[in-house]
């Protein structure tokens, strides 16, 4: 059972005033002093409306960890204004109660980490990540996603972690994963996968991790 599937009705406005706050504090301190603003959790519900200024950049944030919330959408404003955020390195939106489908990543160019595990995601998954040239690591685990596992993790092939457990993931397991040469992890669990483990994987000389359980 869900933990967070009795608190859809309720609603909580958080309002982030970036430009208030970055203009009275020295730049060195502005990333931590954001990074706990963003990670201030609640414990009550539910949806969350992050409000940024456009003029604001804030090129020393290098994470956003909104995990633990109540989310139960990532608003469009947010996702353009990460997507400029020239430092960006990751982004934790995991325990949350999102839903629909993955969003587009568009920009977010030194996005090494995206964890949106927890989650009741759908859909299916085709080039939404394909921008996301730094990504390292990938957890999608515990969510909703249907469709082929998907192949397009960044195009320029630097992924290192795939987590995808948990989900409605039919089919094969396509041999092009094992383009992404520098896999160390592979999770593919509890999908609804058949057949074997392609061939090609054993070809990923950092391989340490496969796990393939149904
Ligand atoms: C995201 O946050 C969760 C819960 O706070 C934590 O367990 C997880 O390790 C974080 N993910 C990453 C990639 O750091
Ligand atoms: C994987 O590599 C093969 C050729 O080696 C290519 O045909 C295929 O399009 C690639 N797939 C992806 C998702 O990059
Ligand atoms: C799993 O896939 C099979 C065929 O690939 C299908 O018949 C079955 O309904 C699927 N089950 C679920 C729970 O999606």
């Amino acid at each position: 059972m869900r933990r967070y599937a009795h608190t859809t009705s309720l609603l909580l406005l958080l309002f982030f005033m970036f430009h208030l706050v970055v203009s009275e504090i020295p730049s060195n301190q502005r990333t931590t002093m954001i990074n706990s603003i963003i990670s201030s959790k609640t414990t009550r519900p539910n949806l969350l409306f992050l409000g940024i200024s456009a003029e604001t950049h804030i090129d020393t944030l290098e994470s956003i960890d909104l995990s633990n919330n109540y989310l139960s959408s990532i608003p469009s404003e947010f996702m353009t204004y990460c997507g400029m955020l020239g430092g960006l390195r990751g982004l934790n939106f995991s325990w949350n109660i999102l839903s629909g489908s993955l969003p587009n990543f568009d920009g977010f160019l030194k996005l090494e980490y995206l964890d949106l595990s927890h989650n009741s995601l759908s859909r299916t998954i085709s080039l939404q990540m394909d921008g996301l040239v730094s990504l390292k690591l990938l957890s999608l685990g515990y969510n909703q996603f249907s469709g082929s596992v998907p192949t397009h993790l960044g195009k320029s092939m630097v992924l290192e972690r795939l987590v995808l457990y948990y989900n409605h993931f039919v089919g094969k397991i396509p041999e092009d994963i094992a383009n992404y040469s520098n896999l160390i992890e592979i999770d593919l669990s509890y999908n609804n996968l058949s057949g074997s483990i392609p061939d090609r994987f054993r070809e990923l000389p950092n391989l340490q991790v496969l796990f393939y359980l149904q």
